[in-house]
């Protein structure tokens, strides 16, 4: 059954509510009085949040467990937003994971490519209705673009010569690209932008193994931010109430600084098909 919020309180939904910075965004979220609904796998670990959250300013807070590294587990959890809401003011998306080593999801893509890009492109389209009915505002918490990346169609499940490098690198492009193209579609009532969060200490590297868990190990510390840091973008993008639509903010703590996302269109709309596909979604 639909839940009845107080009129005055932003409804927002955040996936990857449960991890580092989707936490410290639905804390902070909360903290303001708004109502929260939040996802992660870990019911136990969701249910605690839920009561810590709701106990803080007013706030009213929802979790919905749902494994995002499947097409079903994506649409699963669209399912039980829309049960809870019928409008959504700002939508928070946080889900990640980094995996050295290549595991295929259900449908033959690799783990990474459905957390963190798969499951934002689909869940922006099968929440359309309530992005319009509420007032729709998409914040993704993502990175910087790596150099030569490419989206790379003939291998798009990085079947052959998976890397770390080359999975992030994949990603990242991916969701830039997914920001451009739905912000050219429907950025107009839908703005949509991509945030930075910078490197941070979280649970993100839980599957990093071999030499690169050494550098996140010894140069984690030097040069991760604090958490604090790390949501300032996404809190004021939230807060505010402007319509700008398809920017890249690409400084940590900096919301004044922002990047128009200008990649390519044919590529970008080449992914945008593909994606559908992929998701079994209509156009
Ligand atoms: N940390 C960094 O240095 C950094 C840098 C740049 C960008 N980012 C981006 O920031 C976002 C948040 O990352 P984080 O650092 O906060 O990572 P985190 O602490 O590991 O949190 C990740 C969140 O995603 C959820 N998640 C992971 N796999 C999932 C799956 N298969 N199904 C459903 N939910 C799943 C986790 O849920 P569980 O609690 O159930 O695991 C958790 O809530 C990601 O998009 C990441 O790419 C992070």
């Amino acid at each position: 059954m639909p839940l009845t919020f107080g009129s005055m309180r932003k409804i927002i939904v955040i996936t990857g509510g449960t991890g580092g910075i989707g936490y410290a965004v639905a804390s902070a979220l909360a903290q303001q009085g708004n109502n929260i609904i939040f996802q992660g796998r870990d019911s136990a670990k969701g249910k605690k949040i839920a009561m810590e959250l709701s106990s803080t300013n007013g706030s009213t807070a929802r979790f919905i467990a749902a494994d995002v590294s499947s097409v079903d587990g994506i649409k699963d959890l669209a399912t039980a937003i829309k049960k809870l809401t019928n409008k959504i003011d700002i939508f928070i998306q946080a889900t990640g994971v980094l995996n050295s080593e290549r595991c295929e999801t259900k449908e033959g893509l690799y783990g990474s490519f459905a957390v963190n890009y798969l499951c934002k492109f689909m869940l922006d389209h099968l929440l359309l209705d309530e992005l319009k009915h509420g007032q729709g505002k998409i914040i993704i918490v993502g990175g910087p673009l790596r150099k030569g990346a490419t989206i790379n169609f003939n291998d798009l499940h990085l079947k052959t010569n998976y890397s770390l490098f080359k999975s992030i690198g994949q990603n990242q492009l991916a969701i830039h690209m997914h920001a451009q193209e739905f912000s050219k579609r429907y950025g107009s009532t839908i703005p949509i932008n991509v945030v930075n969060a910078g490197m941070v200490k979280t649970g993100i590297d839980r599957n990093v193994k071999g030499f690169m868990k050494l550098v996140f190990l010894v140069l984690g510390p030097i040069l991760a931010n604090s958490i604090e840091k790390a949501i300032i973008n996404v809190i004021a993008l939230a807060e505010t109430g402007g319509k700008d639509s398809g920017y890249f903010y690409p400084k940590v703590a900096k919301p004044a600084i922002k990047e128009k996302i200008n990649l390519d269109v044919a590529v970008a709309v080449k992914l945008w098909d593909e994606s559908l596909k992929i998701g079994k979604l209509n156009a």
